[in-house]
């Protein structure tokens, strides 16, 4: 492991030694994403291949508790997610090209309806979600041109856990990621 990813991991295992408060793990934790991704020129090249159809995530860590799951979330040319949850805290942080995210709320009678203008993510830039400030977005590769590559924390072994995507009516269906290299 490159000595910036390791001192990140080490960093954000000290944090959840100390505290299980959600809201501080969002501020201190992205403060330590923010300084992991100011900087590019650390993240292994087979966890930055982007797959000609689909978005990929390569789990670069995993707390052995499974506290939180670091992962290299790499995007080929205007590739998107369906609109989907976490059930968990997550932090995203931006390290190459950019990305657009449209978070999403349940309104009347269950519909989804959309909170806000897109946010769009540049290299350096870090955003969160979670169940307490809002758990359902899409997002997507800004450009259609290049890959973009975030570096994503999520406060569980994300690739496991039951979540959901939704219809446009603002139906559930049962979704589990899985890892590209798992
Ligand atoms: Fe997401």
């Amino acid at each position: 492991m490159h000595a910036r990813l390791r001192q990140f991991v080490n960093a954000m295992t000290a944090l959840v030694d100390t505290t299980a408060d959600e809201a501080r793990i969002i501020r201190e934790g992205g403060a330590l994403l923010r300084a992991l991704v100011e900087q590019d020129g650390w993240l292994p090249a087979e966890c930055a291949q982007p797959d000609p159809q689909y978005y990929r995530q390569y789990l670069l860590y995993l707390d052995p508790r499974k506290r939180f799951s670091v992962l290299s979330f790499v995007w080929g040319p205007g590739q998107s997610t369906p609109v989907h949850n976490h059930t968990v805290w997550g932090l995203i942080g931006m390290l190459r090209g950019a990305e657009l995210a449209q978070s999403y709320h349940q309104g009347a009678e269950g519909r989804l309806e959309r909170s806000g203008p897109p946010q769009r993510l540049e290299p350096g830039m870090v955003t969160a979600v979670s169940p307490m400030l809002g758990d359902i977005h899409q997002v997507e590769n800004a450009y259609d041109d290049r890959v973009s590559i975030g570096i994503h924390v999520y406060g569980a072994d994300i690739g496991a856990v039951d979540r959901a995507v939704f219809t446009p009516e603002g139906e559930a269906r049962p979704f589990r990621s899985g890892y590209a290299n798992a």
